[in-house]
């Protein structure tokens, strides 16, 4: 399973990236915002500057929602650097800039999945992501895990290539039943992802070792 960074934050990107287990990096308007970029010159800049710093694909949001504004807004960010994925909302507009940008070879992540439904939709529009939002709705009481492995049988039994990217994960158990469940990438704060080191026994067994090293 690939990892993604689901932040704008540039520090934390190199954080994983030095880490060596990083495949690519996701970004939406609230992570864009949240670290004071504004302006479309300064957002065009700050995806460059991302995809300097990791080797992998890095997901850009429209903000338009009709097809022209999404297709106009798509092929900006597509050019500003190969590694960028035009990240689309799933909506009737955004299904059709989908088909369009998959007719193009432009790669794009359809965002904002909630329900098989809407992920089959996505696949035969030819999306080259599909992000399910885990997170949101473990909040409203509907079980998100179960519908990354509804995703995951669906495509199976038609061999669509659309990567299932597993969204808003907010915790380790959600990466590690990601991976079980067979999701293609899991996309996490740094937070999900430093605490997969996480094991007590490996402390303690790290220091009686150093201990006993020096005896
Ligand atoms: C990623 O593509 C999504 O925008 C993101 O994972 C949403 O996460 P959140 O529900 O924690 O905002």
């Amino acid at each position: 399973m690939k990892f993604f960074i689901d932040t704008a934050n540039l520090a934390q990107i190199k954080e994983a990236q030095d880490m060596g287990v990083l495949d690519g990096v996701t970004t939406n308007p609230t992570l864009m915002a949240k670290e004071g970029i504004k302006g479309e010159a300064n957002i065009a800049k700050h995806y460059v500057d991302i995809c300097t710093i990791v080797t992998g694909d890095v997901s850009a949001e429209v903000i338009a929602t009709d097809f022209e504004g999404m297709v106009r807004e798509g092929e900006l960010l597509a050019k500003l650097h190969k590694q960028i994925v035009v990240k689309i909302p799933m909506i009737r507009e955004g299904v059709k800039a989908i088909k369009y940008f998959s007719g193009k070879g432009i790669r794009t992540n359809c965002t904002l999945v909630f329900s098989a439904g809407q992920a089959l939709l996505a696949a035969k529009a030819g999306a080259t992501y599909v992000s399910p939002f885990i997170g949101r709705l473990d909040d409203v009481s509907t079980d998100g895990l179960s519908l990354i492995e509804d995703i995951r049988i669906i495509y199976d039994n038609y061999g669509y290539k659309t990567q299932i990217l597993a969204a808003s994960v907010r915790h380790p158990m959600h990466i590690i039943n990601c991976a079980k469940l067979g999701a293609d990438v899991a996309t996490c704060p740094l937070t999900a992802i430093l605490a997969l080191l996480k094991h007590p026994l490996t402390d303690s067994g790290l220091a009686q070792f150093l201990a006993d090293a020096k005896k």
